[in-house]
């Protein structure tokens, strides 16, 4: 069997930021102003903090503005309501994402409901969960949009082909379905209850793993030569003599990559295509905003 080839989501993401400075920047000429996004950040959750400061360094690199908003973890929710609303009434913010998951006291679904859909690059606020079904343009999660530009990028047109995705999640799994419809995939939703997963997956030219398993998916469920896009993002234990457990995706790379046509790693797939993707639909905000054209399928 020969090996898959590997997608560079790391490489494609780069190209992708260039892009997006390139029309950063013409943005600014036109508009007099930088683009600009706020993120917000409720808490201390460590990973939540690295994902943030990393979305704020990227930002700016691009020439846009980034506006970064801490909050105590027992801010009321109410205080967290009314600065949702003043980063929505501010015409300096093109693009809001609070981060998640928010502490507990708090309703996630009441805070995405408060942004401007017109702001929510993240593509949470149900507006745009409904436009992405319907076919209107408005903002799509940044995870599974890379995930299908990776799949464009690697086999051109998604047609006609059978895909399966593991995993139903708002922020994933679903969105990621009605791309691959939009697509003209057909396309299965697998998950926990799923039965005879393996034979599910057999069935599949696209594998999309999102279910946050360690290594789940293993090679004799991969028909050969599918394309394995792989999101899980899993630390295993430390081994002997580590401090840190190596980092794994949902699917166990050794095997699948002997049967793929083409896979993902982790790291250095998917992980890198979101804050690339967040700063695409920040730029694309902007211009739509601001009123400025902009072929929004050339970026
Ligand atoms: N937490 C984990 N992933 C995401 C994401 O894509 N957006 C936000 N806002 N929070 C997250």
């Amino acid at each position: 069997m020969t090996e898959a080839s590997i997608i560079d989501g790391k490489g494609f993401a780069a190209g992708l930021r260039e892009r997006v400075s390139r029309v950063a920047a013409d943005f600014e000429a036109k508009a007099g102003r930088k683009a600009g996004l706020a993120v917000v950040l409720v808490g201390e959750d460590p990973a939540s903090q690295v994902y943030v400061r990393n979305k704020n360094k990227q930002t700016v690199a691009c020439g846009m503005n980034s506006f970064e908003h801490k909050l105590p973890v027992e801010t009321p929710e109410a205080d967290l309501l009314a600065l949702v609303e003043k980063l929505n009434a501010d015409p300096a913010v093109d693009g809001i994402l609070v981060q998640l998951p928010l502490p507990s006291h708090m309703n996630e679904q009441k805070v995405i409901a408060t942004i401007n859909p017109d702001k929510d690059v993240d593509g949470f606020h149900v507006v745009n969960v409904g436009r992405l079904a319907t076919g209107l343009p408005g903002f799509v999660p940044c995870t599974p949009l890379g995930c299908v530009m990776l799949l464009k990028d690697k086999l051109g047109s998604l047609s006609g082909l059978d895909a399966v995705v593991i995993g139903r999640s708002n922020i994933v799994g679903k969105p990621m379905a009605q791309l691959l419809l939009a697509e003209s995939c057909t396309v299965t939703i697998a998950h926990s209850r799923t039965r005879d997963l393996p034979a599910v997956v057999r069935r599949a030219d696209i594998v999309v793993a999102a279910v946050g398993r360690a290594e789940m998916v293993k090679g004799d469920w991969i028909k050969p030569g599918a394309t394995v896009i792989d999101v899980g993002i899993n630390r295993l234990p430390p081994a002997e003599g580590e401090t840190k457990g190596k980092l794994v995706g949902d699917v166990d790379f050794a095997s699948a990559s002997q049967v793929a046509g083409a896979i993902t790693p982790v790291p250095g797939g998917v992980g890198p295509m979101t804050i690339a993707v967040l700063l695409r639909n920040t730029v694309v905000a902007a211009h739509r905003n601001a009123g400025i054209g902009l072929d929004e399928n050339a970026i």
